[in-house]
């Protein structure tokens, strides 16, 4: 059986005519056999368990860059098959173990992974920590850094503890960690510079003076030069608001649910180009609607995707067989986004509600 990302490829197609040949595998809900249901110039979405996929067709130490949003341990199981909180680890375990294995050694590992609270309690699980904490120490990963995804136009959630019982804050931001076997992870803060903020510009202009900060940072006059654009943070704030996408209206015209948990397409565009070069092998094993495979086409990666649910790939095909459209955040995005200074309102208005000497765990009659 021909291997999927043989080492010797090079930059040739992915020739994934083989995977038809696989054998039975023992079902974990998915196929009986992988299937391709999309295949592009680049690459190949397989309707699979991914852990066999991996397992029986990926070679050893050659992807470049996984990139991924798994089903998040949420504590009420969802349509697309999450796992109790509980459980997370020991599902993962047999994912980290392939990933480890196929990834060259200087490839990255990036996953996007939502909080989960537990049942019908104010706190949270700490699955995603116990998550990283496991790849590092089991797997032997290096966290390269750790990103936060804030999403502007999330709802105020949970809504029992922040719009009834006013006891938590508006959870709105998802942990996206960034992996590799290596300390050295092949990396270009170049690719993905955002420009000079209006603070910057005025700095650019009237001059810096260069002093010791009371953090102690000596700034020098390095920081008032100009080098045309800014290096980003890693709190990414990226609104998911896709409303009126050639894969939506796919899924419309062909009765076709869309994927209830899409990342926005910048998620992946981001790191496919912070992490890798054109011709480069992107892989993602929990792929969904295959945005991934949809920017990595679009940026001249080699892609691999790979669905347990049928449905969604059926969905996704409209990614690859409308017209084109533009990837990233539509026209009409906002390019910045807002987020206020804690204390603008902090005036002592509602101090004189006491705190709940409960915690709040008594409902508060409407
Ligand atoms: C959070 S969603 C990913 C959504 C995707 N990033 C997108 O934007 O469309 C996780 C996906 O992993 C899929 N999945 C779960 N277990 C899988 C497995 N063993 N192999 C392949 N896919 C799996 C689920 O069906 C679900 O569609």
């Amino acid at each position: 059986m021909a291997p999927i990302a043989s080492k010797k490829a090079g930059n040739d197609r992915i020739s994934p005519a083989h995977v038809a040949k696989l054998g039975d595998y023992p079902s974990r809900g998915g196929p009986d056999k992988a299937e391709i249901l999309i295949k592009t110039q680049l690459g190949a979405a397989y309707w699979a368990d991914s852990i066999h996929l991996m397992a029986e067709t990926i070679e050893p130490q050659s992807l470049d860059l996984i990139v991924t949003s798994p089903p998040f341990g949420l504590v009420r199981k969802k349509q697309y098959g999450n796992v109790d909180a509980d459980e997370y680890i020991e599902w993962f375990r047999p994912f980290a173990k392939e990933f480890k294995r196929i990834m060259k050694p200087q490839a990255s590992l990036v996953i996007d992974i939502g909080g989960a609270w537990k049942p019908g309690l104010p706190t949270k699980s700490l699955y995603h920590y116990e998550l990283l904490i496991t790849l590092c120490k089991e797997f032997e990963f290096h966290l390269a850094q750790e990103f936060f995804w804030w999403n502007p136009s999330r709802l105020p959630t949970p809504a029992e503890w922040v719009n009834i019982r006013r006891i938590r804050v508006k959870d709105a931001i998802n942990s996206i960690f960034w992996l590799s076997p290596t300390p050295w992870p092949r990396a270009s803060n170049r690719r993905v510079l955002t420009p000079y903020s209006n603070a910057m510009h005025e700095l650019l202009a009237n001059g810096y003076k260069a002093k010791l900060r009371p953090s102690g940072h000596d700034i020098s006059d390095k920081f008032s030069r100009d080098n045309g654009a800014a290096i980003p943070p890693n709190l990414l704030a990226v609104a998911n608001t896709e409303s009126n996408s050639r894969y939506l209206r796919y899924c419309g015209e062909n009765k076709l649910p869309p994927h209830p948990a899409r990342y926005p397409a910048t998620i992946p565009e981001f790191f496919i180009r912070f992490l890798t070069d054109p011709g480069d092998i992107v892989f993602d094993p929990f792929a969904g609607s295959c945005v991934t495979g949809e920017v990595a086409e679009m940026l001249a990666r080699r892609w691999i995707c790979s669905e347990i649910e049928r449905v969604y790939l059926e969905g996704a095909r409209g990614r690859f067989e409308m017209d084109p459209a533009p990837k990233s955040q539509g026209p009409h995005e906002p390019t910045v986004y807002k987020i206020q200074r804690p204390g603008l309102l902090w005036n002592g208005a509602n101090d004189h509600l006491p705190l709940a000497a409960d915690g709040g765990k008594k409902r508060p009659v409407a």
